[in-house]
């Protein structure tokens, strides 16, 4: 189940762009989503759109008057909504807007205003199933996506149109383009457009990349478990940068408190033994693992299914037996794959991260001491050094955790 990124939204300022499509009718209930979360929702609807939904509908929905033409009398003027403006989301996106947006034409008031907007932009495609896959769409969609737009891939599933049958080419679930803009909203990135990082080359096209993020739980009994303070985002942000530099992606979390990105496959685990299991599964073809998980090292010898009772109150103890070490059952038979890890240390020093690297068969060690205010659990930003097989050593950081996962991607693409 998609985490939602309820707080994200509330306050914010929202235009909602409604292209031409049989799945417009949806964006009444992406408006009311939004709406729902505290959102303050304007609506730009295209001819296309318009002929598809009425402004009637969207006025009712939000109170407020829909634009669709740059020249009418009475409509929101585009420059003052473009102020206005927090975040805009695009539902349903059409090839036609996908392109102009893509090629910075501006014939119309959603275009016009997309152009004027300097903040960030999700779009959420639907169309017909071969339009999608045309090459000229897939071309528009990676040009916004260099540019900094969020594309929300439609999805598989029954087309609108009556006779179009099943296919990729589904606007996603009303809720998840939402949640998709609250997470996009929610990230620890930059606000507007222009501030956002220069596209990475796509130095890892083609290749495949696991890589383990947050804490595992293991369970004592039904309401108690033993875990650590791992919050994921190195591990999250080292996924989002293979993504954007091309890579397929797996990301294998542990519980965290994060939102969901996007494009990239996410299997959840909870246990160490279900994150080995699913490594393991996703491997084979991968070309790179990375272990940023903090996967606890013991579990309780037995479960209780049922609650301890403080009873007398007196001294409880707990068996513990050793779980496996999932970068280091990898790395006994790993061949050509590169495979990355962490040593977050409390007190050892960086030979410490050498041990590691020798006794897991690791590529490439990032050593933090978890102590440190800017570096390891519970904060945005990371500081390691950087340990290879060759015996080089570069220290990163203090820097946010996505500029650390950069230079640590830097590190695998030399080895590739
Ligand atoms: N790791 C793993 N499986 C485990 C424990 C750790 O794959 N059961 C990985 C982590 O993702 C990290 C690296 O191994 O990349 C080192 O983890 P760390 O917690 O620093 O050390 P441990 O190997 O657990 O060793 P120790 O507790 O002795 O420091």
């Amino acid at each position: 189940m998609a985490r939602t990124a309820v707080g994200a939204l509330e306050g914010r300022r929202i235009v909602l762009g409604v292209g031409g499509s049989v799945a417009a009718y949806k964006a009444a209930i992406v408006a009311r989503e939004l709406m729902r979360r505290g959102a303050a929702v304007r609506v730009v609807l295209t001819a296309a759109g318009a002929r598809f939904v009425g402004p009637a509908l969207f006025t009712g929905l939000t109170g407020q008057a829909v634009a669709s033409d740059l020249f009418s009398e009475g409509a929101p003027e585009h420059i003052a909504l473009a102020a206005w403006a927090d975040a805009a989301v695009v539902a349903p996106a059409t090839a036609d807007l996908l392109g102009k947006a893509a090629g910075g034409i501006a014939d119309d008031y959603l275009t016009t205003w997309l152009l004027a907007f300097p903040g960030r932009v999700l779009f959420a495609p639907a169309m017909n199933r071969h339009m999608w896959s045309h090459p000229a769409v897939q071309r528009s969609v990676g040009v916004l996506r260099a540019d900094g737009v969020v594309v929300l891939p439609p999805v598989y599933g029954a087309l609108a149109a009556t006779g179009e049958g099943e296919g990729w080419g589904r606007l996603p679930d009303p809720v998840a383009i939402v949640d998709a803009l609250g997470a996009m909203l929610s990230a620890n990135g930059p606000a507007r457009r222009a501030d956002l990082p220069a596209p990475h080359a796509p130095d890892l096209a083609g290749r495949r990349v696991v890589v383990t993020a947050g804490p595992t739980r293991e369970r004592l009994d039904p309401v108690r478990f033993l875990s650590n303070p791992s919050s994921g985002r190195m591990g999250y942000a080292l996924a989002e940068a293979a993504r954007d530099r091309g890579a397929e992606v797996t990301l294998v979390s542990g519980p965290v408190q994060l939102s969901f990105p996007t494009g990239l496959t996410v299997v959840r685990v909870e246990t160490t033994r279900q994150m080995l299991a699913a490594v393991l599964e996703a491997l084979p073809g991968a070309d790179v693992l990375i272990g940023a998980a903090a996967p606890a090292d013991w579990r309780p010898a037995e479960v209780s299914p049922i609650k301890w009772k403080k009873g007398d109150g007196g001294e409880q103890r707990i068996r513990l037996v050793a779980n496996p070490d999932i970068l280091a059952e990898v790395g006994r038979q790993k061949g050509r794959l590169i495979v990355v890890g962490f040593a977050a240390e409390a007190g050892a020093g960086p030979e410490e991260a050498l041990r590691k690297l020798r006794d897991k068969n690791l590529d490439l060690v990032a050593y933090n001491d978890v102590r440190e205010p800017d570096a390891g659990f519970e904060v945005t930003t990371n500081h390691v050094i950087l340990f290879d097989r060759a015996g080089g050593r570069q220290e990163i950081g203090p820097l946010p955790k996505r500029a650390v996962a950069e230079r640590i991607l830097d590190g695998v693409c030399g080895l590739l």
